[in-house]
């Protein structure tokens, strides 16, 4: 795995670092539109990171909400991290489809705005009509504002802004969309959740890509099974409590993870027998109801037995 120096930090709006990366070695900043960077961090925890268009060449910027009910990201990199330091980093990875529609509309609530502005780049670039809402306690204090208003699409951006009354109204916001828009969001769970049943309310759930920072109310635990992984020969018997990864991980069955809350894929893994509970946000439809794929940081089993390709 590359290591990255960390070359900058600043705190560009209350409570929000941005942080840039520099890697060790010459590779490839490029990403794609909505990417995102794995860091795994000194105190052991891996977390993704949306990659945010870097003004500098050779770097990586994200910025970082420091989160109330941190589980230990945010809050070693707004109180421990320094310039210098060297992370380990993934390469770039997008869990977003590309935009295949003639209008692309942005959803984004506070610092869920970072994966978005890099699809809505993608968007302008090909031609597309863009509409980018952008919901904020506050316009002054909001983080990339100045950032967007100067992009080419920035004509665009509707701001909403909660401190002068300005609330989206999320119902009237897509009133306007058309079936054939793709539809883009990121922000806390309520608003993303308020999104999904507008949309499923019309009929045209498929027409949204979301991109979770967490799962708030997501439960891990439910029955006991017995995971049989093929290429290694190993059975694991995976408790009431536990997660399927922590189960693996305890017989020595080395799995890759990040999020360990279903969000980002990384710990995806094929499933040969069994039926999927999926309790992940990664996958799409039509992967979960094929049971051939399973989120092993966070899903468990219909069945009380699953055979997975490990
Ligand atoms: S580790 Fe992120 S989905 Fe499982």
């Amino acid at each position: 795995m590359p290591k990255a120096t960390v070359v900058h930090i600043a705190e560009i709006a209350p409570g929000i670092r941005q942080i840039r990366l520099q890697p060790e070695v010459a590779i490839s900043t490029d990403f794609p539109p909505g990417g995102h960077l794995d860091l795994s961090l000194p105190n052991g925890l891996v977390r993704s990171y949306s990659l945010v268009p870097c003004q500098t060449p050779q770097q990586f910027e994200i910025a970082v909400l420091r989160e109330s009910a941190s589980r230990g990201g945010s809050e070693y990199l707004h109180t421990q991290l320094g310039l210098g330091d060297q992370l380990t980093i993934s390469a770039p990875k997008t869990t977003f489809r590309p935009i295949q529609a003639p209008t692309a509309v942005f959803f984004a609530a506070g610092i869920g705005v970072t994966p978005l502005i890099s699809l809505a780049d993608q968007a302008w670039a090909q031609g597309l009509s863009v509409v980018f809402h952008y919901s904020v306690r506050a316009q002054s204090q909001a983080a990339y504002f100045d950032d967007l208003a100067s992009k080419p699409w920035g004509g665009t951006i509707l701001v909403h802004d909660a401190s002068r009354g300005q609330r989206l109204d999320l119902a009237q916001a897509l009133s306007s969309v058309s079936p054939e828009a793709a539809i883009y969001a990121c922000g806390p769970a309520r608003y993303l959740t308020a999104l999904e049943q507008l949309l499923d309310a019309r009929g045209s759930r498929e027409q949204l890509f979301v991109e979770r920072f967490r799962q708030e109310d997501l439960q891990t635990g439910g029955a006991g099974l017995v995971v049989d992984c093929v290429q290694s020969g190993v059975t694991v018997e995976v408790g009431e409590d536990e997660t399927i990864l922590a189960a693996l991980e305890r017989s020595g069955i080395d799995v890759p993870y990040a999020c360990e809350e279903g969000i980002c894929g990384t710990c995806v893994t094929a499933v040969l027998e069994g039926q999927v509970d999926h309790r992940d946000t990664f996958l799409t439809p039509e992967e979960r109801s094929s049971h051939r794929l399973i989120a092993v940081c966070c899903s468990r089993a219909l069945s009380n037995r699953l055979v997975l390709d490990l």
